[in-house]
C-alpha cells in the first residue's frame, strides 16, 4: 500500500468535492448489491461498478494501485473466508457465500472508498449476525468522529463493539485518511486505547473499515499476493464508508 501519512484538513469546497466521488462509489456498489446474485460472476461485477464510475466521469481508484504488483481491477470482491482484496475474475457467486464489495472512486482528484458486505441468496444465522455486527461496527466508530476526540476513540469503540460479539478484529489492516490519495494520515486501526492516537479536528476525512472474523484476529495472504484470508478459514465481513469530521455531526461521504 502506498501511504503518505501526513494528515490533510479539507477546506468546505474540497468536502463538498469528496461527497461528489463518494456518491459515485455509493452509486456503484448500490448496483452491484441489485445485480449481486448466486451465477453472477465477480468479473460482471467489477465490470458494472468499472461503468458506473466512468459514465459518471470518475476514476476507479483501485485499478493499478501499488502493492505486489498493480491491482488488476476496480472492486475487490472478498468472498467467506476472504477478509479484503479479492480479485474480482471467473468465480460464480454461490447461495451462502458472504461477498464483500469494496470500490474506490476519483472524481475531481478526490477519492471516495466504500465497502459493504452481501449476504448471497439465503445465508447462515451466523452469517447474518456477522454482517450486522461489522455494520453496526462501522456506525460505533462513526459516531466518535467528533473534533476534540482522538482516533484510539474511534477504535475502541469499534473493537468493543465487535468482541462484546464474540468476533475478532483483524491487527493488520486499518481505516486511512482519505483526499486526493487513497491512503493519506491518521491511520485508524480497528483496535485500540480510548484516550490515545490523534486529536479529531474538523476538515479531517477518514474512511474507516471494520474488517472482522469469526474465529480469529489472524490472517494470511494468499498465493496472489492481495487477497487476505482468515488463518483458520472462519467467515469474515468488512463495511466501509468515507466520513469527514464537522463542527458538529460526523458526515458520511460515501452515501447516495
Ligand atoms: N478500501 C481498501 C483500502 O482502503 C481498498 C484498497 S484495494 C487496492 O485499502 F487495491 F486499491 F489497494
Ligand atoms: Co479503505
Amino acid at each position: 500500500m502506498s501511504w503518505d501519512r501526513h494528515v490533510v484538513i479539507k477546506s468546505p469546497r474540497e468536502i463538498a468535492l469528496m461527497r461528489e466521488a463518494g456518491r459515485v462509489t455509493a452509486k456503484a456498489l448500490a448496483a452491484i448489491r441489485e445485480a449481486a446474485r448466486p451465477g453472477v460472476t465477480t468479473g460482471e461485477l467489477d465490470a458494472l461498478a468499472n461503468e458506473i464510475i466512468c459514465q459518471h466521469g470518475g476514476i476507479p481508484t483501485f485499478k493499478n494501485y501499488p502493492g505486489p504488483y498493480p491491482y488488476p481491477a476496480t472492486i475487490c470482491v472478498s468472498i467467506n473466508e476472504e477478509l479484503v482484496h479479492g480479485i474480482p475474475g471467473k468465480r460464480k457467486l454461490r447461495a451462502g457465500d458472504v461477498a464483500a464489495v469494496d470500490c474506490g472512486t476519483t472524481l475531481e482528484g478526490f477519492v471516495g472508498d466504500a465497502a459493504i458486505t452481501l449476504a448471497i441468496g439465503e445465508v447462515s444465522a451466523e452469517a447474518q449476525r456477522l454482517l450486522q455486527v461489522t455494520e453496526q461496527a462501522l456506525y460505533e466508530g462513526i459516531a466518535q468522529m467528533r473534533a476534540g476526540n482522538r482516533t484510539g476513540d474511534v477504535s475502541a469503540a469499534i473493537q468493543q463493539y465487535v468482541e462484546s460479539k464474540g468476533f475478532y478484529v483483524t491487527r493488520e489492516y486499518t481505516g486511512h485518511g482519505v483526499g486526493r490519495r487513497m491512503h493519506e494520515g491518521p491511520q485508524v486501526p480497528n483496535y485500540g486505547i480510548a484516550g490515545r492516537g490523534q486529536v479529531l479536528r474538523p476538515g479531517m476525512t477518514i474512511a474507516l473499515e471494520p474488517m472482522v472474523l469469526v474465529g480469529t484476529a489472524q490472517t494470511k495472504v494468499m498465493p496472489d499476493q492481495w487477497t487476505v484470508v482468515s488463518a483458520d478459514g472462519s467467515l469474515t465481513a468488512h463495511f466501509e464508508h468515507s466520513v469527514a469530521v464537522t463542527d458538529g455531526e460526523p458526515m458520511i461521504l460515501t452515501l447516495l
